[in-house]
């Protein structure tokens, strides 16, 4: 199964599996890791799943926040840079095995 690193605002970081077709947002509240909320369950609407992707991922998840992406995480609570995705808009499959994700200070 593909797995996840998840990367605190703090430095701690925890890896989990994350299965294929499941997204990250749901990978990060299914293994109780803390900093992404999900509150519309990946609606998407509500931009409390923000991550910023790895560098060395970005083109492996299909690149940048699309326009509508990119819209929504205008609600987000915290800087968003050209790394930012919604984490529930990135679906895991066998080629993001490995991926990494930094988590942002908070969520609202
Ligand atoms: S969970 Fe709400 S936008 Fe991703």
């Amino acid at each position: 199964m593909p797995q996840v690193t998840y990367i605190e605002h703090s430095g701690g970081s925890r890896t989990v599996d994350v299965p294929v077709g499941e997204n990250v947002m749901r990978g990060a509240l299914y293994n109780g890791i803390d900093g992404i909320a999900g509150e519309c369950g990946g609606a998407p609407s509500c931009a409390t799943c923000h991550v910023y992707v790895d560098a060395d991922w970005t083109a492996r998840v299909g690149g940048p926040a699309s326009e509508a992406e990119a819209e929504l995480l205008q609600a987000a609570a915290c800087e968003v840079k050209p790394s930012s995705r919604l984490s529930c808009q990135i679906v895991m499959s066998d080629q993001l095995d490995g991926l990494v994700v930094h988590m942002p200070e908070a969520q609202y």
